[in-house]
Parts: structure tokens; C-alpha cells; sequence
């Protein structure tokens, strides 16, 4: 089991945002996470990378107990997220946002980064400018090749399709599929739930803080209880 949570809580001050959670990725698996705005998502990503503290709860990866470490310590142990809204610098180079990306490596990561140029031909032609002149799009792609610089087992997304327009978002999941196809594990956090099923071989559905559905993604997409309050019909 690459990734594994059990038990998770996370609260805010009086607002109890996950309230026992547990779950996991295996090795080679995208995983997908759906809730509604509110659910608890970006607090289980948060958890999970080190971002906020859980109350109680274990989390693992690569069969250690990693609840106690910092969020940078398990970026260098591969544990990476691409965080809601993409957190990108506007006002520094497209470059230097994807330089940061190597922050907890030592050693010179310039291959790596023509690599990401490669795959993004769109950064490349902007290397040098200010990653505001990017659209949202390409800011996804700065955001997820930052993150792929990290040299990543598991690259966690949070909402990374908001605000795509379809086409961008057919691009996004296609290359989630490629970094899967390239031996990334993925746990993919989504409000579009048909493009997730489609994509994601488990799902975990989260309302208000808890799981209330989970199993394979293709059964779920025809399960009647998800039709019922996520996929519109
Ligand atoms: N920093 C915070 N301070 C206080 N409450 C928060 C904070 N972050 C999230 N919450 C609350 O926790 C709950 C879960 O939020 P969140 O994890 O962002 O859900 P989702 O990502 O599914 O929209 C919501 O009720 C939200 O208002
Ligand atoms: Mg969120």
C-alpha cells in the first residue's frame, strides 16, 4: 500500500471538517475523491501532505507512519500536491515557479526541467515571463509540472479541472492518464464527478467531513446513490 489513512479527523476551531476518515492508494492506482463545495476534500489533501494537523488519525506512506512529519519532509519523500487554485507566483517567471518545484532536491534539476518544457510546449515559449500572462490552463500545466519536479510516487490534485473550459479539461485528463501510464500514483480530488469515474479506477465519495460511498469507480458511475446527488440525474 503506497498511501494510507485511517481514522482521520481535522477540525477548525469548532467546524469539524473530516470526521474519521480512512482510506488508501495502492501503487499504480488514480484514486478520485468527489464531494460537494464543503465536504472535506482540500482538508483530507491538506492532511494528508502535511499542510494541517489531524486531531486523531494515522497517516502512512510507503508503509511508515508519516502523521508526525512536516509537509516539505514528505514532498521529498514523493508525497506531492498540486493545491487547489494552482498557488501559483504571478509575479516571478514561469522559470523560477518551476525551479521551486525542486526545492527539497540537491541536485541540479535543468534536464528535468527541459523535460517539462517538452511536454508543455506553451511554458516553454513563455519560460521567461511572468507566469500572470499565463491562462488558467497553462497555469494548471505550471502548477502540475512544478509539482512533477518534485519527483513525485503519488501526486495528489485538488480540483485541478476548475475553471477549464472542456477542451482544457479533456487536455487535463489526458495527461493524468499519461503520468499515470508513467507510473504515477494519483489521488485525483474532483467536483466533475463523469470526467473522475471515467478516469479514476476507485472513488471515495465524502459528505460533510465523511465517506458515505466508495468502491470501483465504473460501478459507482451507474450506483443509483451517486445518480442521485452527483451526477445530475
Ligand atoms: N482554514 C479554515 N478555517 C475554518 N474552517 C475551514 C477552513 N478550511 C476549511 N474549513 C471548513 O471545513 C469544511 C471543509 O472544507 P474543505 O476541506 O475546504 O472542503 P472542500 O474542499 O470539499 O470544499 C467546510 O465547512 C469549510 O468551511
Ligand atoms: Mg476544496
Amino acid at each position: 500500500m503506497l498511501l494510507e489513512a485511517r481514522d482521520l479527523h481535522v477540525s477548525y476551531g469548532r467546524t469539524q471538517a473530516l470526521k474519521g476518515v480512512s482510506l488508501h492508494v495502492e501503487a499504480g492506482e488514480i484514486v478520485t475523491v468527489l464531494g460537494a463545495n464543503g465536504a472535506g476534500k482540500s482538508s483530507l489533501l491538506k492532511a494528508l501532505q502535511g499542510m494541517v494537523r489531524p486531531a486523531s488519525g494515522d497517516v502512512r506512506f510507503k508503509g511508515e507512519s508519516i502523521t508526525g512529519r512536516s509537509a516539505a519532509w514528505r514532498v521529498g519523500q514523493g508525497l506531492v500536491m498540486v493545491p487547489e487554485g494552482r498557488q501559483i507566483f504571478v509575479s516571478i517567471s514561469v522559470h523560477d515557479n518551476l525551479l521551486m518545484g525542486a526545492y527539497t532536491r540537491r541536485d541540479d534539476p535543468s534536464r528535468e526541467i527541459e523535460a517539462i518544457y517538452e511536454r508543455f510546449p506553451n511554458l516553454a515559449q513563455r519560460r521567461d515571463m511572468p507566469a500572470s500572462v499565463l491562462s488558467g490552463g497553462e497555469q494548471q500545466m505550471l502548477a502540475i509540472g512544478r509539482a512533477l519536479l518534485a519527483r513525485p510516487a503519488l501526486m495528489m490534485l485538488d480540483e485541478p479541472s476548475l475553471g477549464l473550459s472542456p477542451l482544457l479539461v479533456k487536455t487535463l485528463f489526458d495527461l493524468i492518464r499519461d503520468l499515470h501510464r508513467e507510473g504515477l500514483a494519483i489521488l485525483l480530488v474532483e467536483q466533475n464527478t463523469h470526467m473522475a469515474l471515467a478516469t479514476a479506477h476507485r472513488a471515495y465519495v465524502l459528505e460533510l467531513g465523511r465517506l458515505v460511498l466508495q468502491g470501483d469507480a465504473q460501478a459507482l458511475a451507474s450506483d443509483p446513490r451517486m445518480a442521485a446527488a452527483y451526477l445530475g440525474a
